[in-house]
């Protein structure tokens, strides 16, 4: 990944690709941010009218390239867009800085080294742009080139298509030796390596990542970050009685497991409950997608990846708060001993389900979950699922949507999610959806009505939340992947949506300001 330093040198004498530097919305057009005083002066004070003349507006997304001026080192400018220059007095928010390092560092890919000229007001500027930078230079490439190029040869062959993530970047104006500063960039590059594990895990096609594999996978992370780890196979799900993750495992040649990831910390007061959905295809089963449907399915482990993610970076943030991370793995698939519509599945909880959709799977596997989360009787849970389409339709493909059992915790979980840029937005449980669900066989059935989908899955979830115990719940179908192209600092595919969110909830709890 890239590597990220502090730096107070001054712009024109720095070795590098390239100076990045931002532009904003100005009322009379575009307007050069701070940060940029030495290149604005190199340019006799007409930079803001150059980039205008370029057509640059200032515009959030836009990037414009123009010669470095005489007796700079660099060779190449980068002014990236800020979006509306904030009010007299007003910082710039930290996501418009987030974003704009991001479409930089895209940029970017292929370049040694490059400067980043953006306003630092503070450590949270310095902790964004960090972020922006790290997030938006991910690439991923582990199935391209090397096997190729380096095809039986035995030896690995760097990439040579100029798309290597940008090598070393320095942020101009962060102070090395401030310890706010130090901090902040240490927060950034922990959250973002494990931001980028979770999107490489999305990434990776699902004939490598069974759950056998995500499971090892989480063993060796473990071990790494001295997490305590358990790992249940189909043969203990068995004994143990996980009728839902068994059942949505039960088609597949790749056997399920769930996996139980413990960060705690000896000052640690508080408990939090994190579960991911992890179905490492979801084909449908045999109620099958058509195609078209199922070509990005490998997607739907966002929610455990997610999970994984954020215990790993509270572990290595060493953040005093206890966090279980719970997922919830299985492959979906249709075959001769898939579960079938008309199953009636028994729980870890006890209660029955009928299937009637085999391609409800997600709440399945959620429900064992979070009834093994809740027997450790934790402060809160959040769980986190590519759960339905219909909140994808609901709320599009860049917000999630937060459910949940209390009002003050969903809106507490929706406030962490925006304060780290997450687009989120609350949704209501409507008691009337219930009897929807309701069996003529089964204590519940895994479908409702059609209508309001990503509600009736959460209050599916809700019955197999422990009494008493605060719950939120995260559906990330939307976000978890991107199918469009890159913008800001997320990449094509895997996203790591909700990450951060997690991580943030984790350092509210440790704070005492969060349940
Ligand atoms: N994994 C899907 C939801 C999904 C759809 C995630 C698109 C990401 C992108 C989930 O398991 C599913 O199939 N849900 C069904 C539920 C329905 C059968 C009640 C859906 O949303 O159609
Ligand atoms: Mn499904
Ligand atoms: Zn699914």
């Amino acid at each position: 990944m890239t590597a990220l330093t502090l730096s107070t040198s001054a712009a024109p004498g720095l070795r590098a690709d390239a100076i990045v530097i931002g532009v904003a919305k100005g009322a009379k057009g575009p307007v050069v941010a701070p940060g940029a005083e030495a290149v604005d002066t190199a340019y006799d004070s007409r930079l803001a009218a150059v980039l205008e003349t370029l057509g640059a507006s200032g515009a959030e997304g836009e990037l414009t390239k123009l010669p470095a001026p005489a007796g700079f080192k660099a060779p190449l400018v980068i002014a990236v867009g800020l979006g509306a220059e904030p009010d007299r007095d007003a910082e710039y928010e930290a996501e418009a800085l987030r974003r704009a390092a991001g479409v930089a560092a895209r940029a970017l890919a292929g370049a040694r080294k490059a400067a980043f000229a953006l306003p630092v007001e503070d450590a949270a500027a310095v902790a964004a742009i960090g972020e922006g930078v790290l997030l938006g230079a991910y690439s991923f490439d582990t199935y391209k080139d090397n096997g190729a190029n380096g095809a039986g040869t035995g030896k690995s062959v760097k990439a040579k298509n100029g798309r290597t993530p940008l090598a070393e970047g320095v942020l101009l104006g962060g102070k090395p030796r401030d310890a706010a500063h130090k901090a902040a960039l240490a927060r950034a590059t922990t959250v973002a390596e494990e931001l980028n594990r979770a999107r490489d895990l999305v990434n990776t096609p699902p004939n490598d990542l069974t759950p056998a594999a995500f499971a090892a996978i989480a063993q060796g992370a473990a071990k790494e970050h001295g997490l305590k780890i358990q790992v249940l196979d189909d043969k203990a799900l068995a004994k143990d009685g996980y009728g839902g993750i068994l059942g949505v495992g039960g088609g597949s040649a790749a056997t399920p497991r769930l996996v139980k990831l413990s960060y705690t910390h000896a000052e640690a007061d508080k408990h939090l409950a994190f579960v991911g959905k992890g179905i490492t295809y979801d084909s449908g089963g045999i109620s099958l997608k058509p195609a078209g449907h199922n070509e990005t399915m490998k997607c739907d482990m966002s929610g455990a990846a997610a999970v994984f993610a954020a215990v790993v970076a509270a572990a290595r943030l060493g953040l005093p708060v206890n966090v279980t991370g719970w997922l919830a793995l299985a492959e979906n698939m249709p075959s001769g001993t898939a579960v079938r519509p008309g199953d009636v599945l028994r729980m870890y909880s006890g209660k029955t389900v009928e299937v009637l959709n085999t391609d409800a799977e997600g709440r399945l596997v959620l429900a064992d979950a979070l009834w093994a989360a809740s027997a450790e009787r934790p402060d809160a849970i959040v769980d986190v699922a590519t759960l339905t389409g219909a909140m994808m339709l609901a709320l599009g493909s860049r917000t999630f949507a937060v459910m949940g059992n209390d009002d003050a915790f969903r809106s507490a979980v929706h406030e962490a999610a925006e304060e780290v840029g997450e687009p989120a937005w609350p949704m209501p449980l409507p008691e009337h959806l219930r009897k929807g669900m309701e069996s003529p066989t089964a204590d519940i059935a895994n479908m409702g009505e059609r209508m309001g989908g990503g509600l009736v899955a959460g209050l599916f979830l809700r019955e197999f939340v422990g009494e008493g115990i605060t719950w939120a719940h995260l559906d990330i179908a939307g976000p978890a992947f991107n199918e469009g192209g890159a913008f800001g600092y997320t990449p094509k595919g895997g996203t790591g949506s909700a990450v951060r969110t997690l991580v943030r909830l984790a350092e509210l709890t440790a704070e005492g300001d969060l349940g």
